[in-house]
């Protein structure tokens, strides 16, 4: 290899390499220590909510096996883990009472993590609302922003010292969108004021632990951030229809969260804002994280009030989502945010992956190249993003296990490391180990190299 060739593979030093999970998809043990309900336990028992009837129930049982996935993830040289904490095991109500055992857990985590050299990327909140908190209004009301500082607060008071990497939410978009616009997710609500509320209060629900995070006593080097689902926007056509229905799913989806955090305005009016409120949410962040997974492409929906439609490219391989795969989406994404935003903070790539029907072999192997491709694409990808300025400073897979994919539950299989369900027998892929030598080698092998 050249030394060109060599430079253009390898990754900036120091470039963290992980894997992400959330609690609710990978916990199970919902009744374990005092745990209290969540949105998801609830919207799991909706008949048809679920594919297949799932539940997070059991899941991968994290829980208790959280060593032995830790010790995996250790062992295929990955350096981080990305993972997120249940609101309420800590806090079964949402409010009042403090559950110890569930804050005694997460440390357990936190020091296996740590005592295996890897380093935690602790979530604030990945979609488990408190069912209490839930009852009283859920995210379109503004207490539930204060419930979660507070929340954050008392999980920073017990991790803070050691737990340097602190994102408040994950997707608040998917939190606000799926869960009270479309009701395809938790708590299944179809309401767009409440909808708009939602997306406010869980911004000024970052904007307050931020606060709580930064004042609180914390570790040196401590890092906060909030992490966005964001995708290119392509209309489907050069037609004036197509071109305006992507511009609204780029701000609806993408600059609705974007124009706050990084620049401290609303591209549109929405009626919950309070004095000051726009100050804690665009407060300054130590980093953007960023979930890709596919490019949008967007149409004027024909008929009835939906006023745009998501279609997929043609001859475009797709997952086993359906959502296609665009590798260079991901240069785009993140070329497109440095030069939108100068206020741009270095950035994550907290999610990305693939969901592939993988099958394990007669003598236990499971071997799935489509998903070694698709990491092999995206990371070139991401490479070229780099070379073009962009400041990435890591990458986690999405996700380590294959675990409760919400409402496609357990039948779409995202891990680099399969689960056998009946008896939660763990067996990395092929991708697990080619992604470890990767981070190992912090570089792409080679194009001419067959590995
Ligand atoms: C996401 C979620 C994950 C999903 C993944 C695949 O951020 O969307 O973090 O929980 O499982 O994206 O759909």
């Amino acid at each position: 290899m050249s030394d060109a060739a060599r430079s253009a593979n390898t990754f900036p030093e120091g470039f963290v390499w992980g894997a992400a999970t959330a609690a609710y998809q990978v916990e199970g043990a919902v009744d374990a220590d005092g745990r209290g309900q969540s949105i998801w336990d609830t919207f799991c028992r909706v008949p048809g909510a679920i594919a297949g009837g799932d539940t997070g129930d059991v899941a991968c049982d994290q829980y208790h096996r959280y060593a032995e996935d830790i010790g995996l993830l250790a062992d295929l040289g990955l350096g981080a883990y990305r993972f997120s904490i249940a609101w309420p095991r800590v806090q079964p109500d949402g409010s009042g009472a403090i559950n110890q055992k569930g804050l005694d857990h997460y440390r357990r985590v936190v020091d296996e993590l740590l005592a295996r050299d890897v380093v935690p990327y602790v979530t604030l909140y990945h979609w488990d609302l408190p069912q209490a908190l839930q009852d009283k209004g859920g995210w379109p009301a503004r207490d539930t922003a204060y419930r979660f500082a507070h929340y954050a607060a008392v999980v920073h008071d017990a991790l803070g010292d050691v737990v340097k990497q602190w994102t408040t939410l994950n997707e608040p978009k998917v939190s606000s969108h799926a869960g009270y616009g479309s009701g395809i997710h938790a708590p299944g609500i179809k309401d767009p004021v409440l909808r708009d509320r939602a997306v406010h209060h869980l911004l000024l629900a970052h904007g307050l632990s931020l606060d709580v995070l930064r004042r609180g006593r914390h570790a040196a080097g401590q890092q906060v951030g909030l992490t966005l689902d964001v995708s290119p926007v392509v209309p489907a056509s050069d037609s004036q229809a197509d071109v305006d229905a992507a511009a609204r799913v780029d701000v609806d989806s993408h600059r609705l969260f974007l124009d706050p955090v990084l620049r401290g305005v609303y591209p549109v009016q929405l009626d919950c804002v309070e004095d000051g409120d726009l100050e804690l949410i665009s407060a300054p962040i130590d980093f953007l994280g960023i979930n890709y997974y596919r490019r949008i492409l967007v149409r004027a929906a024909p008929t009835g009030d939906q006023r745009a439609e998501t279609i997929l490219p043609e001859g475009v391989p797709v997952t086993a989502v359906n959502w296609p795969v665009q590798p260079d989406g991901l240069r785009e994404v993140l070329v497109d945010l440095h030069t939108t935003y100068e206020e741009l903070p270095p950035v994550y790539i907290t999610e990305n992956g693939a969901a592939y029907d993988d099958v394990p072999a007669e003598d236990g192997t499971v071997d799935d190249p489509q998903r070694v491709d698709y990491l092999q694409t995206h990371l070139a990808a991401l490479r070229t993003a780099i070379a073009a300025g962009v400041d990435v400073r890591g990458y986690f897979v999405w996700t380590l296990l294959d675990n409760f994919e919400w409402a496609e539950g357990y039948a779409k299989r995202f891990g680099i490391v399969h689960v056998d369900y009946a008896t939660q027998t763990r067996t990395p892929k092929t991708s697990a180990g080619w992604l470890g030598r990767v981070a190992r080698a912090n570089a792409l092998p080679s194009g001419d190299s067959t590995d």
